[in-house]
């Protein structure tokens, strides 16, 4: 089933896409909601020209146009992604496209966000050289990231029933890979580690 899945490995998001807008945005998620969210709106001041890659539906893109940017663009490569964020409308433009082949022009943005999404990219220093590239100098990276310790393969909420004990258990966490995890029962992920 796995190795069937992991040919399909860019269709995930396509398939899951549906899944992520119902448990993640509008509120849904309270990570979003006590942290991300403030952080992120925090850190948007004053920027005007701002590149949302992976942008998903466009929750921070939006957040990003409410906190006073002009110029907003999300990208992201999956179409179930990027058709909801433009149905939901708001100021920003929404176009498909890869972390690590951003189509835009050298020094073209204030500030360049990603939102736990470098930890799907497989060509991961690919993507971060766009950043730098399509970064005005001085311009500002909002890079937020799962920490390791929190999601790797073996790491997750264990309720033991019979010493009546919750704890988060951490597995290991010091070995590359870049695999697809099962998240939630019948929900797969590519994750790089
Ligand atoms: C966990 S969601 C986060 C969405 C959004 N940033 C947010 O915070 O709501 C990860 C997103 O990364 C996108 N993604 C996956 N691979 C990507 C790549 N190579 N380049 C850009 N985005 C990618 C997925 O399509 C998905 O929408």
């Amino acid at each position: 089933m796995l190795t069937a899945m992991r040919s399909d490995r860019d269709e995930l998001w396509e398939i899951n896409a549906g899944w992520w807008q119902q448990g993640f945005t509008d509120g849904a998620d309270p990570e979003y909601v006590e942290q991300i969210v403030p952080m992120a709106a925090e850190r948007l001041k004053g920027l005007d020209r701002v590149l949302d890659i992976g942008t998903g539906e466009g929750q921070l893109a939006r957040l990003a146009t409410a906190t006073g940017s002009t110029g907003v663009i999300g990208v992201d490569p999956t179409l179930a992604q990027v058709e909801v964020a433009t149905r939901k409308g708001g100021e920003a433009h929404y176009l498909r496209a890869e972390a690590a082949t951003l189509p835009f022009a050298d020094a073209s943005f204030d500030g360049v966000l990603a939102c736990l999404v470098f930890e799907h990219i497989s060509a991961m220093d690919e993507a971060i050289a766009e950043v730098s590239r399509v970064l005005k100098p001085g311009g500002r990276f909002l890079f937020f990231l799962n920490h390791p310790l929190l999601q790797t393969p073996g790491s997750g909420w264990i309720d033991d029933h019979i010493i009546d004990e919750q704890y988060w258990r951490i597995g290991p966490y010091l070995t590359e890979a870049d695999e697809i995890e099962e998240v939630e029962k019948n929900v797969f992920i590519p994750f790089v580690h």
